[in-house]
């Protein structure tokens, strides 16, 4: 697909979450976001093109980042492009008057939120392992439970780095207020494990009261297989 122009008013609006989320992610984002971020050289006036993008994460990650016009992709949808190690962004930008917050998920959330993580090749490998447990998925049950098991570690976890507790989430990376509210301690924190996020609503369309904090990279790595293996395997034996 041909790569997209962007109008001068969505370059503003990415250059003006860039200045401003770009201090606090220095001070307060997980060093598995920051050593990404690094590498990735994101541009603060504008929106990187498609070609910028992928040529740093290709050769980091194996992944392939893809734009769509679709504004919320389906899980089924999307989980079906993360099987062949396909991210995508969308190429809706939030307006003006919702700088501090958005409810969806806009292209700032896509490419500042996520794609730094998407030079980390062992944080790709953690990711590899939701799409094939989802696909394997016996029911809408267990669908949900993966979702939200991705919802409250890589969108909006948190991660304890050198005794402190740093941002880990995606959707925190791109969040302005909330972002500060999760990094500041405003929050209530628990510890990330099955038990406590399975049966732990998402919360879609208000800022997060309750956020879930990983060890590391590892321990979400033992604590996912625990959940997807026993998917993986029954799926293997029908
Ligand atoms: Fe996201």
């Amino acid at each position: 697909m041909e790569d997209i122009e962007f109008t001068p008013e969505q370059n503003k609006t990415w250059a003006e979450l860039y200045r401003r989320q770009v201090t606090r992610v220095q001070e307060h984002a997980s060093v598995h976001y920051l050593s990404g971020f690094e590498k990735l050289r994101l541009p603060a006036d504008r929106i990187p093109t498609l070609d910028e993008l992928n040529t740093r994460i290709t050769p980091a990650s194996g992944w392939k980042v893809v734009r769509t016009d679709v504004r919320y992709t389906s899980s089924d949808d999307w989980y079906r492009y993360f099987e062949r190690h396909e991210f995508l962004i969308t190429n809706y930008m939030r307006s003006w008057e919702e700088l501090d917050w958005t409810p969806e998920p806009d292209m700032f959330h896509d490419i500042f939120g996520h794609l730094p993580f998407w030079m980390n090749r062992y944080y790709a490998e953690v990711q590899e392992m939701f799409a094939p447990a989802y696909l394997s998925s016996a029911s809408d049950e267990e669908k949900e439970n993966i979702k939200r098991l991705a919802w409250y570690s890589t969108e909006f976890g948190m991660i304890r780095e050198d005794g402190k507790m740093k941002v880990f989430g995606t959707g925190l990376m791109s969040g302005g207020e909330e972002f500060l509210n999760a990094a500041e301690g405003r929050m209530t924190y628990h510890d990330f494990s099955i038990e406590n996020v399975i049966g732990h609503d998402k919360v879609l369309y208000e800022q997060h009261k309750d956020l879930y904090v990983i060890e590391s990279l590892d321990q979400l790595k033992t604590e996912l297989a625990k959940y997807f293996d026993a998917i993986l395997e029954r799926a293997a034996h029908q």
